[in-house]
């Protein structure tokens, strides 16, 4: 297996959330989205038990498989993110992140993902201080700021997130590495600009996107918010 993700390189990536997509034009929603300058896609998976929601299994990964050129950037809300590693990596995922709060051994389960091929991220929650990645920065392809509570789209950008950004920022420069710094929850194009001038690099969007009358459009203003996209 071989991750289609490349590592951090300055460019600034915009990953739409298909938790607000329209299901039941799930393919034709991509291909929009694709079509019209997206960088990656992102995948909400959710158990019910690490976040009050339940959302999809790796059924939906397998379908998007081979069907879209964008990587698939999958997001693991769930407890014992190790049992849903393997599962996530055959059905075609190019990038697992695991949550820093999901009580297992974080090392080993980001050795774990890049022993499938796959690209390795940690995210951390509001509350969770970013000092926590100290331990991993020598692991990750990727961290992922979340800017809202987890376990549902459209929600409003929580306020304290730039500065959140900021600090991850620094230890990922004080790392020497290069590790996608991505943000997610509430993104659109007034909270773009915010997070991108706190340091952040991979935007997803949800509702700001799929649920907007013109996806294309919105997508193309988020992006806008990036001046060298
Ligand atoms: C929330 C998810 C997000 C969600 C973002 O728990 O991780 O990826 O889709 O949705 P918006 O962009 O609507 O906040
Ligand atoms: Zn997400």
């Amino acid at each position: 297996m071989t991750s289609k993700i490349a590592p951090a390189n300055g460019k600034i990536l915009i990953a739409p959330s298909i938790l607000s997509a329209d299901l039941f034009r799930l393919g034709e929603e991509v291909k929009r989205v694709e079509n019209a300058g997206a960088d990656w896609l992102h995948v909400d998976i959710m158990d019910g038990h690490f976040v009050p929601n339940l959302s999809f299994g790796p059924a939906i990964v397998s379908s998007l498989n081979g069907k879209t050129a964008l990587p698939l950037d999958v997001h693991l809300m769930v407890e014992h993110p190790e049992q849903f590693l393997e599962p996530f990596a055959r059905a075609g995922a190019d990038l697992l992140t695991v949550h820093a709060e999901a009580g297992n051994n974080v090392s080993d389960v980001l050795k774990q993902i890049h022993s499938l091929g796959v690209k390795a991220g940690v995210s951390i929650k509001p509350d969770t201080a970013p000092e926590v990645l100290s331990g991993v920065l020598g692991q990750v392809d990727l961290i992922l700021v979340m800017s809202v509570y987890p376990g549902f789209g459209g929600q409003s950008f929580l306020p304290q997130s730039p500065a959140r950004i900021r600090q991850v920022r620094e230890l990922i420069n004080s790392s020497g590495r290069n590790i996608w710094l991505e943000v997610d929850g509430g993104i659109n194009a007034e909270t773009a600009p915010l997070v991108l001038q706190a340091g952040a690099d991979v935007l997803v969007a949800g509702s700001a996107i799929f649920s907007a009358g013109d996806p294309v459009q919105a997508l193309y203003q988020i992006k806008q918010a990036a001046p060298h996209s």
